[in-house]
């Protein structure tokens, strides 16, 4: 059987109509917890009533992501949702975003397949962010994880958006485009991510990011074992070893000739298409889990299929490392000792830490193809989990300039960042007897020293880590996304090199 289609994008349009005379069949209205705005107003009196009631009664009370819909006579849309979005005081744009997204998933809940969100003048946010945000969050609602199910029927889908909003026509269309493609992109990592392990193995991992990228306009370079192996990439062959599948380094290449030489944006993701932990096997509850150990890569994917279509002036270079970790007969053991590309060696205390070994060769590598600017990211460590929990990415690299402009970047992008710290000192805790380092510094710590791990490879470039073991994956459904992959780093990478003018001196 093939796989059902699990995303589709929207036509996505701009409107100054006023909200009542909207043709659509379900039209978003955002709310405050706190805060009536006029629109609200206006359909309470259509209501009869209704609106005021169902807050007075508790019924609604515009908390995010909450869903009334009142009865209405007399406004052109087939009906009205109201979507919470919490209290004024504590907006961020990421509310709208998720008040977009539970719009859609509430549409395709019932069938419907126009819908319009209103943005009211109230909601303190610049009309073209306003507009961006908007178009992201449909977009992204439109995507559904049942991508085996044959006893249900085909998903229903939004087809067409209008975005109620007030501003200049032509600065309005091009934030809508830049949220329409950044949600697509969003929803191409989440689709590859919640592939299972045997339909994504390394080489069709490989051949789907080749030709998503090759379409998308980028220049696309897949390495097989052969290459790998003169490239002496120890530590990604090492990984590779217990697999019967071979591993791929996948490098994509997005280079306007309007930009400069410098800088280029070096993004590497980790592709581990399955974990199961290798000789140090990890336990069997929720090792289903670890197909979604190549979040990162398909994030870089991704993010670089958004900087080809949106057009950013600035070099970029992606570099994904794609293999299983599986215990096979020639596997990694607990003991060996790897010779990475950059003539570092490593010995390897557990082959669960096998994310660190192979993004450690492909950072070299991003630095051969001339990357002067690094970002990775990756599921790299449960110790991240611990820290930050579910829903903050661990933010990790040197300097903190480049750092905070990551971090400031992935607000914009609704990529929750956390900054944690790299201090030197943690480097005794990945000493060696017999090699450079090892490859785990033990519990305390786990998520720094992985970390550390890696700007070991990095050459002392700008760059920044994120550890996505805890925000990869949903466990449980949201009124805004469905379970499984969340496409979390995409929006973030995109956005970095959107705004190169404000890093590129760093
Ligand atoms: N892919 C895992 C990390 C992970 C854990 C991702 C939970 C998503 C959810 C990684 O390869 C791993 O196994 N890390 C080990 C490192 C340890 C052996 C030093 C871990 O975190 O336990
Ligand atoms: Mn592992
Ligand atoms: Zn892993």
């Amino acid at each position: 059987m093939s796989i059902q289609t699990v995303h589709r994008t929207p036509s996505v349009g701009v409107t100054s109509r006023s909200s009542r005379d909207i043709e659509t069949d379900i039209l978003v209205v955002p709310v405050f917890k706190d805060d009536i705005l006029p629109e609200e107003r206006d359909l309470d009196a259509a209501s009869g009533g209704e609106i005021a009631g169902a807050r007075a009664r508790g019924e609604f009370k515009g908390e995010p992501c909450e869903v009334y819909i009142p009865p209405v006579r007399g406004w052109t849309a087939g009906r009205v949702a109201l979507v919470g979005i919490g209290r004024r005081s504590d907006f961020a744009p990421d509310l709208l975003r998720r008040a977009a997204a539970t719009g859609a998933l509430a549409a395709r809940q019932r069938r419907l397949r126009r819908m319009a969100i209103v943005h009211a003048a109230g909601i303190p946010i610049a009309p073209g962010d306003a507009a961006q945000t908007l178009a992201e969050g449909a977009v992204v609602g439109n995507f559904d994880g049942a991508s085996y199910k044959t006893t249900e029927p085909p998903p229903a889908w939004v087809e067409d958006v209008q975005l109620r909003i007030d501003g200049d026509p032509s600065a309005l269309r091009a934030a809508v485009d830049r949220g329409r493609v950044l949600g697509e992109c969003t929803n191409i990592a989440r689709e590859l991510a919640n592939e299972p392990g045997n339909t994504l193995t390394p080489p069709l991992f490989a051949d789907r990011a080749a030709a998503i990228a090759r379409s998308a306009g980028l220049s696309v370079d897949v390495l097989d074992q052969t290459r790998i192996a003169e490239l002496n990439m120890g530590l990604l062959l090492g990984v590779a070893r217990g697999s019967q599948e071979p591993p791929r380094l996948v490098v994509l290449r997005w280079e306007p000739t309007s930009a400069a030489q410098s800088p280029v944006l070096g993004f590497v993701g980790k592709g581990i298409t399955f974990d199961s932990g290798g000789i140090s096997i990890k336990p069997a509850e929720n090792m289903d889990k670890m197909k979604g150990d190549m979040s990162g890569g398909a994030a870089v994917l991704a993010a670089m299929v958004a900087i080809a279509r949106l057009k950013a002036p600035v070099r970029c270079v992606g570099v994904i490392p794609m293999t299983e970790n599986m215990p096979g007969g020639r596997a990694l053991k607990p003991g060996d000792v790897l010779v990475s590309a950059e003539g570092k060696t490593v010995e390897v205390l557990n082959t669960d830490a096998e994310g660190r070994l192979a993004l450690g060769d492909a950072c070299w590598y991003a630095r051969q193809l001339g990357a002067t600017h690094l970002v990775d990211v990756a599921t790299l460590t449960g110790a991240c989990v611990v820290a930050l929990g579910k829903t903050t990415t661990g933010l990790f690299g040197t300097p903190e300039a480049w750092v905070e402009q990551v971090r400031r970047v992935g607000e914009r992008a609704g990529d929750r960042l956390w900054p944690m710290p790299v201090f030197d000192e943690y480097k005794e805790l990945f000493k060696s007897e017999i090699a450079d380092f090892t490859n785990t510094g033990g519990r305390a710590g786990g998520a720094i020293t992985a970390a550390l791990f890696i700007k070991e490879f990095t050459g002392d470039l700008p760059w920044a880590h994120l550890d996505i073991a805890g925000t990869a994956w949903a466990e449980e459904a949201k009124p805004y996304q469905p379970k499984g992959a969340t496409g979390v780093g995409v929006r973030t990478l995109a956005e970095l090199a959107l705004a190169v003018d404000a890093w590129a001196r760093l």
